[in-house]
Protein backbone atom coordinates (compact mmCIF):
# COMPACT_ATOMS: atom_id res chain seq x y z
CA UNK A 1 0.00 0.00 0.00
CA UNK A 2 1.62 3.19 -0.70
CA UNK A 3 0.57 6.85 -0.09
CA UNK A 4 -1.12 7.64 -3.16
CA UNK A 5 -5.00 7.48 -1.97
CA UNK A 6 -3.87 9.47 1.34
CA UNK A 7 -5.00 13.39 0.88
CA UNK A 8 -2.62 15.36 3.11
CA UNK A 9 -3.23 18.89 3.61
CA UNK A 10 -1.14 21.55 4.22
CA UNK A 11 -2.05 24.53 6.45
CA UNK A 12 -1.46 28.37 6.75
CA UNK A 13 -0.10 29.75 10.45
CA UNK A 14 -3.10 29.74 12.35
CA UNK A 15 -1.46 30.91 16.23
CA UNK A 16 -3.02 33.88 17.54
CA UNK A 17 -1.67 37.06 17.05
CA UNK A 18 0.76 38.03 19.32
CA UNK A 19 -1.04 42.09 19.25
CA UNK A 20 -4.46 40.77 19.09
CA UNK A 21 -5.65 41.17 22.74
CA UNK A 22 -9.13 41.49 22.03
CA UNK A 23 -9.51 37.78 22.66
CA UNK A 24 -8.25 37.37 25.88
CA UNK A 25 -9.85 35.45 28.62
CA UNK A 26 -8.88 35.88 31.87
CA UNK A 27 -8.93 32.68 34.49
CA UNK A 28 -7.48 33.61 38.02
CA UNK A 29 -4.03 34.71 37.53
CA UNK A 30 -4.19 33.08 33.75
CA UNK A 31 -4.54 34.74 30.51
CA UNK A 32 -6.21 32.24 27.72
CA UNK A 33 -6.03 33.39 24.27
CA UNK A 34 -8.24 30.69 22.34
CA UNK A 35 -7.30 29.96 18.77
CA UNK A 36 -10.01 28.24 17.26
CA UNK A 37 -13.69 29.23 18.32
CA UNK A 38 -16.96 28.68 16.98
CA UNK A 39 -20.65 28.73 18.63
CA UNK A 40 -20.45 25.77 20.39
CA UNK A 41 -16.74 24.61 20.23
CA UNK A 42 -12.81 26.21 21.02
CA UNK A 43 -10.37 24.40 20.27
CA UNK A 44 -6.67 25.10 21.02
CA UNK A 45 -5.19 27.99 23.13
CA UNK A 46 -1.74 30.01 24.38
CA UNK A 47 -2.00 30.34 28.07
CA UNK A 48 0.15 32.92 29.99
CA UNK A 49 0.53 33.65 33.48
CA UNK A 50 2.30 30.33 34.93
CA UNK A 51 5.12 30.87 36.66
CA UNK A 52 7.59 27.80 35.85
CA UNK A 53 10.83 29.50 37.12
CA UNK A 54 9.53 26.75 40.43
CA UNK A 55 7.26 24.02 41.03
CA UNK A 56 3.41 24.35 39.82
CA UNK A 57 1.16 24.46 42.83
CA UNK A 58 -1.45 22.07 42.65
CA UNK A 59 -4.29 24.31 42.17
CA UNK A 60 -2.70 25.67 39.05
CA UNK A 61 -2.34 22.01 37.84
CA UNK A 62 -5.71 22.01 38.34
CA UNK A 63 -6.72 25.00 36.83
CA UNK A 64 -4.61 24.15 33.47
CA UNK A 65 -6.04 21.00 33.32
CA UNK A 66 -9.74 22.39 32.99
CA UNK A 67 -8.50 24.68 30.99
CA UNK A 68 -7.12 21.09 28.88
CA UNK A 69 -10.28 19.77 29.20
CA UNK A 70 -11.75 22.73 27.08
CA UNK A 71 -9.43 23.08 24.88
CA UNK A 72 -7.34 20.34 24.21
CA UNK A 73 -4.15 22.04 23.24
CA UNK A 74 -2.77 24.56 25.29
CA UNK A 75 0.30 26.38 24.20
CA UNK A 76 2.97 27.95 26.92
CA UNK A 77 6.09 30.56 25.34
CA UNK A 78 9.41 30.76 26.71
CA UNK A 79 8.93 28.27 29.92
CA UNK A 80 12.26 28.15 30.24
CA UNK A 81 12.03 24.43 31.78
CA UNK A 82 14.43 21.81 31.03
CA UNK A 83 14.62 18.21 30.99
CA UNK A 84 13.69 17.62 34.76
CA UNK A 85 10.98 19.94 35.35
CA UNK A 86 9.56 18.91 31.86
CA UNK A 87 9.42 15.66 33.49
CA UNK A 88 7.76 17.02 36.66
CA UNK A 89 5.72 18.96 35.66
CA UNK A 90 4.31 15.93 33.50
CA UNK A 91 4.30 13.15 36.47
CA UNK A 92 1.82 16.51 38.64
CA UNK A 93 -0.67 15.10 35.10
CA UNK A 94 -0.74 10.95 35.61
CA UNK A 95 0.59 8.13 37.42
CA UNK A 96 2.84 7.11 34.88
CA UNK A 97 5.28 8.70 31.80
CA UNK A 98 5.75 6.26 28.74
CA UNK A 99 9.15 5.42 28.65
CA UNK A 100 11.47 5.97 25.77
CA UNK A 101 11.49 2.68 23.96
CA UNK A 102 14.36 4.07 22.12
CA UNK A 103 16.62 4.37 25.16
CA UNK A 104 19.50 2.34 25.64
CA UNK A 105 21.45 3.98 28.36
CA UNK A 106 22.64 7.18 28.92
CA UNK A 107 25.33 7.20 27.40
CA UNK A 108 23.60 6.17 23.92
CA UNK A 109 21.15 8.92 24.70
CA UNK A 110 21.49 12.50 23.52
CA UNK A 111 18.77 13.76 26.27
CA UNK A 112 19.70 11.19 28.64
CA UNK A 113 16.13 10.47 30.51
CA UNK A 114 14.28 7.18 29.31
CA UNK A 115 10.78 9.62 30.21
CA UNK A 116 11.63 12.28 27.51
CA UNK A 117 11.25 11.43 23.77
CA UNK A 118 13.49 12.64 21.37
CA UNK A 119 11.40 13.48 18.77
CA UNK A 120 13.50 16.22 16.88
CA UNK A 121 16.06 15.40 14.05
CA UNK A 122 19.58 15.59 16.01
CA UNK A 123 21.77 12.47 16.61
CA UNK A 124 24.31 12.35 19.29
CA UNK A 125 26.70 13.76 17.68
CA UNK A 126 25.34 17.31 17.17
CA UNK A 127 24.54 16.15 13.03
CA UNK A 128 20.89 15.99 11.44
CA UNK A 129 19.70 13.13 10.76
CA UNK A 130 20.74 11.54 7.85
CA UNK A 131 18.61 10.90 4.82
CA UNK A 132 17.19 7.26 4.23
CA UNK A 133 18.79 6.34 7.56
CA UNK A 134 16.13 4.06 9.26
CA UNK A 135 15.53 7.02 12.08
CA UNK A 136 14.57 8.95 9.11
CA UNK A 137 12.59 6.97 7.72
CA UNK A 138 10.89 6.03 11.36
CA UNK A 139 9.92 9.64 11.53
CA UNK A 140 8.02 9.93 8.36
CA UNK A 141 5.08 8.47 9.72
CA UNK A 142 4.86 10.93 12.19
CA UNK A 143 3.90 13.61 9.59
CA UNK A 144 0.87 11.57 8.93
CA UNK A 145 -2.58 12.58 11.52
CA UNK A 146 -2.05 10.72 14.26
CA UNK A 147 -2.64 10.12 18.06
CA UNK A 148 0.74 9.21 20.19
CA UNK A 149 0.50 5.77 21.54
CA UNK A 150 -3.10 4.28 20.04
CA UNK A 151 -1.27 1.27 19.34
CA UNK A 152 -0.64 1.03 23.23
CA UNK A 153 -3.32 -1.14 24.87
CA UNK A 154 -3.25 1.30 27.71
CA UNK A 155 -3.52 4.50 25.88
CA UNK A 156 -1.67 7.60 26.05
CA UNK A 157 -3.63 10.22 27.94
CA UNK A 158 -1.30 13.45 27.17
CA UNK A 159 1.90 14.39 25.37
CA UNK A 160 3.87 17.52 26.21
CA UNK A 161 5.84 18.48 23.94
CA UNK A 162 9.01 20.91 24.47
CA UNK A 163 11.31 23.08 22.43
CA UNK A 164 15.13 23.60 23.03
CA UNK A 165 17.52 25.43 21.57
CA UNK A 166 16.08 28.32 18.66
CA UNK A 167 13.91 26.89 16.29
CA UNK A 168 14.39 28.89 12.60
CA UNK A 169 11.38 30.77 12.17
CA UNK A 170 8.74 29.55 10.02
CA UNK A 171 11.02 26.45 9.77
CA UNK A 172 8.91 24.11 12.63
CA UNK A 173 5.59 23.74 12.79
CA UNK A 174 3.03 21.52 14.37
CA UNK A 175 -0.49 20.68 13.44
CA UNK A 176 -3.70 20.50 15.08
CA UNK A 177 -7.09 19.06 14.64
CA UNK A 178 -9.94 19.25 16.49
CA UNK A 179 -12.09 15.52 17.08
CA UNK A 180 -15.09 16.47 18.95
CA UNK A 181 -16.07 19.26 16.45
CA UNK A 182 -15.40 17.31 13.21
CA UNK A 183 -17.30 14.35 15.35
CA UNK A 184 -20.27 17.16 15.77
CA UNK A 185 -20.48 17.84 12.75
CA UNK A 186 -20.62 14.15 10.79
CA UNK A 187 -24.46 13.15 9.51
CA UNK A 188 -26.36 11.41 11.74
CA UNK A 189 -26.68 8.42 9.68
CA UNK A 190 -22.85 8.70 9.75
CA UNK A 191 -22.47 8.48 13.63
CA UNK A 192 -25.14 5.55 13.80
CA UNK A 193 -22.51 3.65 11.28
CA UNK A 194 -19.71 4.62 13.94
CA UNK A 195 -21.07 4.26 17.30
CA UNK A 196 -19.95 0.91 17.93
CA UNK A 197 -16.98 0.24 15.62
CA UNK A 198 -13.85 -1.23 17.21
CA UNK A 199 -10.49 -0.04 15.75
CA UNK A 200 -6.93 -2.06 15.51
CA UNK A 201 -4.32 0.28 15.72
CA UNK A 202 -1.41 -0.64 14.76
CA UNK A 203 2.21 1.15 14.95
CA UNK A 204 4.02 -0.38 12.08
CA UNK A 205 0.75 0.20 9.76
CA UNK A 206 1.24 3.67 10.03
CA UNK A 207 5.38 3.07 9.32
CA UNK A 208 4.71 1.02 6.19
CA UNK A 209 2.25 3.84 4.68
CA UNK A 210 5.35 6.43 5.25
CA UNK A 211 8.06 4.19 4.27
CA UNK A 212 6.62 1.38 2.15
CA UNK A 213 10.24 0.31 1.53
CA UNK A 214 11.89 0.25 4.79
CA UNK A 215 8.79 -0.48 6.94
CA UNK A 216 7.39 -2.98 4.82
CA UNK A 217 8.32 -5.49 6.48
CA UNK A 218 9.45 -4.40 10.23
CA UNK A 219 12.04 -6.51 12.35
CA UNK A 220 10.96 -9.06 14.22
CA UNK A 221 12.24 -7.31 17.09
CA UNK A 222 9.99 -4.38 16.22
CA UNK A 223 6.86 -6.49 15.67
CA UNK A 224 7.42 -7.97 18.72
CA UNK A 225 8.17 -4.82 20.87
CA UNK A 226 4.76 -2.98 19.62
CA UNK A 227 1.70 -5.53 18.76
CA UNK A 228 -1.36 -3.94 17.82
CA UNK A 229 -4.32 -2.69 20.04
CA UNK A 230 -7.90 -1.95 20.08
CA UNK A 231 -9.67 0.84 20.95
CA UNK A 232 -13.21 2.41 20.38
CA UNK A 233 -13.57 4.60 17.61
CA UNK A 234 -16.79 6.76 19.25
CA UNK A 235 -15.61 8.31 22.70
CA UNK A 236 -16.90 10.36 24.97
CA UNK A 237 -14.30 13.20 25.72
CA UNK A 238 -13.05 14.56 28.87
CA UNK A 239 -15.70 17.69 28.44
CA UNK A 240 -18.88 15.08 27.89
CA UNK A 241 -19.26 15.65 24.04
CA UNK A 242 -18.30 12.50 22.54
CA UNK A 243 -15.08 12.56 19.92
CA UNK A 244 -13.58 10.09 17.48
CA UNK A 245 -10.36 8.59 18.71
CA UNK A 246 -8.56 7.99 14.97
CA UNK A 247 -4.69 7.70 13.77
CA UNK A 248 -2.67 7.19 10.56
CA UNK A 249 -1.99 3.63 12.77
CA UNK A 250 -5.80 2.73 12.43
CA UNK A 251 -4.84 -0.35 10.25
CA UNK A 252 -8.51 -2.59 10.20
CA UNK A 253 -12.35 -2.22 11.78
CA UNK A 254 -13.02 -5.23 13.07
CA UNK A 255 -15.41 -6.59 11.06
CA UNK A 256 -14.55 -4.88 8.11
CA UNK A 257 -12.02 -5.88 5.47
CA UNK A 258 -8.68 -4.11 5.24
CA UNK A 259 -9.44 -2.70 2.16
CA UNK A 260 -13.30 -1.30 3.54
CA UNK A 261 -10.88 -0.69 6.95
CA UNK A 262 -8.85 1.76 5.20
CA UNK A 263 -11.48 3.38 2.85
CA UNK A 264 -13.57 4.86 5.73
CA UNK A 265 -10.22 5.42 8.47
CA UNK A 266 -9.15 7.66 5.51
CA UNK A 267 -12.56 9.03 4.72
CA UNK A 268 -12.77 10.26 8.20
CA UNK A 269 -9.36 11.38 9.03
CA UNK A 270 -9.91 13.61 5.45
CA UNK A 271 -13.23 14.98 6.98
CA UNK A 272 -11.52 15.74 10.66
CA UNK A 273 -8.70 17.57 9.19
CA UNK A 274 -10.42 19.82 7.13
CA UNK A 275 -9.16 23.91 7.47
CA UNK A 276 -12.45 24.49 9.90
CA UNK A 277 -11.03 21.69 12.02
CA UNK A 278 -7.24 22.12 12.04
CA UNK A 279 -4.72 25.04 13.26
CA UNK A 280 -0.81 24.63 13.27
CA UNK A 281 1.70 25.91 16.08
CA UNK A 282 4.83 27.42 14.79
CA UNK A 283 7.85 26.76 17.23
CA UNK A 284 9.33 30.66 18.06
CA UNK A 285 11.21 30.22 20.85
CA UNK A 286 13.50 27.82 22.78
CA UNK A 287 11.65 26.59 25.80
CA UNK A 288 8.27 26.87 23.71
CA UNK A 289 6.03 24.16 25.08
CA UNK A 290 2.72 22.51 23.68
CA UNK A 291 0.29 20.26 25.58
CA UNK A 292 -2.10 18.37 23.90
CA UNK A 293 -4.73 15.45 24.78
CA UNK A 294 -4.40 12.19 22.37
CA UNK A 295 -8.36 11.42 24.06
CA UNK A 296 -9.55 14.42 21.46
CA UNK A 297 -7.48 15.46 19.09
CA UNK A 298 -4.79 14.19 16.13
CA UNK A 299 -2.01 16.37 15.34
CA UNK A 300 1.23 15.87 13.05
CA UNK A 301 4.65 17.10 12.63
CA UNK A 302 6.11 18.75 9.60
CA UNK A 303 7.89 15.44 8.23
CA UNK A 304 11.95 15.45 7.47
CA UNK A 305 13.16 17.07 4.40
CA UNK A 306 16.65 17.73 3.17
CA UNK A 307 16.68 21.62 3.47
CA UNK A 308 15.53 21.19 7.51
CA UNK A 309 16.42 23.08 10.07
CA UNK A 310 17.95 21.68 13.40
CA UNK A 311 15.05 21.20 15.64
CA UNK A 312 15.21 19.99 19.40
CA UNK A 313 11.81 18.84 20.63
CA UNK A 314 11.63 16.42 23.62
CA UNK A 315 8.41 15.05 24.16
CA UNK A 316 7.14 13.40 27.81
CA UNK A 317 3.60 11.14 27.23
CA UNK A 318 1.38 10.80 30.11
CA UNK A 319 -0.42 7.34 30.33
CA UNK A 320 -4.31 7.27 30.48
CA UNK A 321 -5.81 6.50 33.77
CA UNK A 322 -9.29 7.12 32.53
CA UNK A 323 -12.20 4.71 32.38
CA UNK A 324 -11.60 4.53 28.90
CA UNK A 325 -7.70 3.86 29.01
CA UNK A 326 -7.25 0.16 28.66
CA UNK A 327 -9.40 0.42 24.93
CA UNK A 328 -11.87 -2.70 24.26
CA UNK A 329 -11.25 -6.31 26.07
CA UNK A 330 -11.08 -9.85 24.35
CA UNK A 331 -14.58 -10.45 25.62
CA UNK A 332 -15.76 -7.65 24.08
CA UNK A 333 -14.24 -8.37 20.52
CA UNK A 334 -17.05 -10.67 19.40
CA UNK A 335 -19.89 -8.36 19.98
CA UNK A 336 -19.02 -6.56 16.77
CA UNK A 337 -18.39 -9.62 14.24
CA UNK A 338 -14.72 -10.12 14.89
CA UNK A 339 -12.94 -12.98 13.37
CA UNK A 340 -9.08 -13.48 13.77
CA UNK A 341 -8.70 -13.83 9.85
CA UNK A 342 -9.46 -10.35 9.08
CA UNK A 343 -6.44 -9.24 11.03
CA UNK A 344 -3.78 -10.90 8.17
CA UNK A 345 -5.41 -8.51 5.73
CA UNK A 346 -1.61 -6.90 4.77
FE1 LIG B 1 2.93 12.40 17.65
Amino acid sequence: MSLSHIHIRTYENTCPSQTDKHSVIQDGNLSVTPVLQSEDSAFGAEVTGVDWSRPIPEETVAQLVALQNKYAVLIFRNTGLDNSRHIAFSQQLGEKLEINPFFYGRENDRLKEALLFDVGNIQLDGSLVERDSRRWHHSLGNALWHTDSSYHQQRSKYSILLSHGNPVKGGSWTHFADMRRAYADLPQEKKSELENLIVEHDLWHSRKLASPIVYGNPLPHELAAKPPAYHRLVQTAPDGRKTLYLAAHAKVILGYSFEESQKLIWELIDHCTQPKYVFSMEWLFGGDMVWWDNRQSMHRANPYTESMTARDVRRSTIIDDGPLAYGVTLEEKPAVGWKPQTMAAT
